[in-house]
């Protein structure tokens, strides 16, 4: 059977900061799915992570579909009504445009989707992140996909062994939608050239080379591509199939372990390490570190079962304790150097007026050289 797996997250507002929704705000945005969405999900899953509700649905009308989507759209807008009454902070924030139009990818909201063969025994695992961006995944991603020392699956399964193709966005201002495929393991330098900047480029799907099935799917906006200027990190949410041609599922979270430093933070304009936290946790020290949450379905002819908290276990205690001391080590070189973004990634225009006040005050101490006048005007010198 032909099943469609859609998550819509968005920011309409949270206590005390950027930390979490209020209990009346989700119960709002939740109500309003089960009521308006009814005939239009098959299930549904409703969850925060850190100041982002999630919906998860299960569905058979296809990715990017316009019904689905504007019930979407609608529940968040009767959440900032809400978040408005409680005074919360940042009500509506995501919500960048002021009509919808047809589907909320490029509108505020971060969207992930696959329609898949639903297998007998289907197993997926719902990802969703606060406080960073997109490229968060790419690691991860590349660990659980093309390295046979994080998954052996690659070398015992013959299926698993032939490889994947990914599918990676260039993400830069203005590039929105230039794609690239790469396939693995032919290709795994040419991708790791790649994600190692996940500012810029992002992993958007997986794909299986044995059957062609979507293994991945990876919300890819970028809310500063949207909105034209800085308006919070973009906080993804991710889709990933689990076992039989695709990686097992411990072989998709051993990567969290790393607990890689990842864009975003306190202002969204720092480096952290990215922490797997419990289902529904808040944010809390330094609005950080940023937090990556994962719950475990199984899914029959749509039907969802409880989710699993898979980083709700002692191991995932000792790594968050190892990333707290790896967060706070970061913290102690405060704005210097790595601890914070480039001018590129900053959430705010105040320090670039600043450097731009500072400039006008340089001096120069003795004119320029007439060979160093000549090189920095590009010309060639001729002897
Ligand atoms: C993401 C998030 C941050 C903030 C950023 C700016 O969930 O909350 O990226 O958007 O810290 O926040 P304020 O509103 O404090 O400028
Ligand atoms: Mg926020
Ligand atoms: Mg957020």
């Amino acid at each position: 059977m032909k099943l469609t797996l859609s998550v819509i997250k968005a920011d309409v507002g949270s206590i005390g900061g950027h930390l979490r929704p209020s209990k009346r705000l989700l119960q709002t945005v939740e109500d309003y799915v089960r009521e308006k969405g009814k005939d239009l999900f098959l299930d549904l899953y409703v969850s925060h992570t850190g100041d982002d509700i999630a919906l998860l649905m299960t569905h058979k009308r296809g990715v990017g579909n316009a019904d689905l989507h504007e019930m979407a759209w609608k529940a968040f807008l009767a959440g900032t009504r809400v978040a408005r009454q409680q005074g919360l902070y940042g009500a509506g924030q995501d919500l960048l445009v002021d009509s919808f139009s047809g589907n909320v990818r490029g509108m505020g909201p971060a969207v992930a989707e696959m329609e898949i063969e639903e297998r007998p025994g289907e197993a997926f695992l719902f990802f969703a992140a606060d406080k960073t961006d997109p490229g968060a995944y790419n690691l991860p991603l590349y660990l659980a996909f093309a390295d046979a020392m994080n998954s052996p699956g690659l070398l015992l399964s013959p299926k698993m062994g032939l490889g994947f193709r990914f599918v990676v966005m260039d993400v830069s201002p203005g590039e929105a939608d230039r794609v690239i495929d790469l396939e693995t393991p032919e290709e795994i330098y040419d991708l790791a050239a790649l994600l190692r900047d996940p500012e810029r480029y992002v992993v958007e799907s997986v794909w299986s080379r044995a059957s062609g099935e979507q293994a991945v799917a990876v919300s890819t906006s970028r809310l500063h591509n949207i909105a034209g200027k800085y308006t919070g990190k973009d906080d993804p949410v991710m889709l990933v199939r689990a076992q039989m041609d695709f990686p097992a599922t411990g072989e998709i979270l051993a990567p969290y372990h790393v607990g890689p430093f990842v864009a975003g933070a306190m202002r969204g304009s720092h480096q952290m390490p990215l922490m797997p936290v419990k289902l529904l946790s808040p944010v809390s020290f330094f609005d950080g570190p940023p937090i990556v949450s994962c719950a475990a379905f199984s899914v029959r002819d749509g039907r969802l079962t409880e989710p699993v908290d898979v980083f709700d276990h002692p191991f995932w205690d000792a790594v968050r304790s190892r990333l707290s001391d790896k967060s706070a080590e970061m913290r102690r070189q405060g704005f210097f150097g790595a601890a914070m973004l480039p001018m590129s990634e900053l959430e705010y225009t105040g320090i670039t007026e600043r450097l731009g006040r500072l400039d006008r005050r340089f001096k120069r101490r003795r004119e320029i050289s007439p060979a160093a006048a000549i090189a920095a005007s590009g010309e060639k010198i001729v002897s």
